[in-house]
């Protein structure tokens, strides 16, 4: 009977015994914070968006980029926004530690990189020179520049983003968020400060070494004005309103083929 005793763990964080015939279902707490879909994709579930929002300023001054406490960090929070918004493979340019946008939200139908090896990514994962990415013609159907533009150099920013014009299907679209410009202030200074008093690592920018060319935000109109001049057109933008509407994402389109 021993043999026939098996556990297993469900992605949603139920565990599964069987024994012999019978099986039981038990619920463990915290409850899944995110559902996945069919495609593979992690969704964050109604029930987290409602206690995600009230717990927004704990949460902004704690939660960088682990889930804790049944709450999802700033991080989680933009890829699941972005996530959403997501039609096929995709790109995620500067996609940080861990390729995390890619291998978890989008359940690895894409491809991550980035200028700096973080933990968690390889040599193939690195391009050093970002004016030229290393992929064909219309290889991706999305492209993905999260809380990453104001990192690309200022003289850079136009040749990344007619990159991802080049990389995109016809009919494919670019993602890019972008924290309001004080609250992306004060998260930058909160989680410099975590890092200098509880020793922890959180701070990818210091860890890489922000460049005289970076900034802490870009105002709508440079981003909406070099998505134009990349050649994306029916641009749209959504707040995130589990932040408050403190960030945002930009999309554009990049147009199809008649
Ligand atoms: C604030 S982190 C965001 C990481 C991840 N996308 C996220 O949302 O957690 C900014 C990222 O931009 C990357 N970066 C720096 N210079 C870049 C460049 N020229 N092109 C693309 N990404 C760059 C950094 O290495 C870093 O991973």
């Amino acid at each position: 009977m021993l043999r026939s005793l098996r556990q297993t763990r469900s992605l949603q964080g139920c565990y599964r015994i069987s024994l012999s015939n019978t099986r039981v279902d038990l619920v463990v707490w915290p409850p899944p914070t995110t559902v996945e879909s069919q495609s593979g994709q992690m969704k964050r579930t109604t029930l987290q968006k409602a206690k995600d929002f009230a717990t927004f300023p704990l949460r902004a001054l704690t939660l960088f980029h682990e889930d804790r406490w049944g709450l999802s960090s700033l991080a989680s929070e933009r890829f699941d926004y972005v996530a959403r918004e997501v039609v096929g493979r995709c790109l995620d340019v500067g996609c940080g530690y861990h390729n995390k946008f890619v291998t978890k939200w989008l359940g690895g139908n894409g491809k991550g990189i980035d200028v700096f090896q973080y933990a968690g990514l390889s040599q193939e994962d690195i391009v050093e020179d970002m004016a030229h990415f290393p992929f064909e013609d219309a290889s991706f159907d999305s492209i993905t520049f999260i809380a990453n533009l104001n990192h690309v150099p200022r003289s850079d920013r136009d040749a990344e983003l007619a990159e991802a014009y080049r990389c995109l299907k016809p009919g494919g679209n670019v993602i890019v968020t972008m924290g309001n410009p004080l609250a992306e202030l004060a998260v930058h200074k909160v989680v410099e400060w975590h890092d200098r008093l509880l020793g922890t690592r959180f701070d990818m920018d210091s860890e890489r070494g922000m460049g005289a060319e970076e900034a802490y935000y870009l105002k709508d109109s440079e981003i909406t004005e070099r998505l134009v001049r990349a050649g994306f057109g029916n641009l749209t933008k959504k707040y995130f309103l589990t932040q408050w509407g403190l960030n945002h994402l930009w999309m554009g389109w990049k147009k199809s083929v008649t």
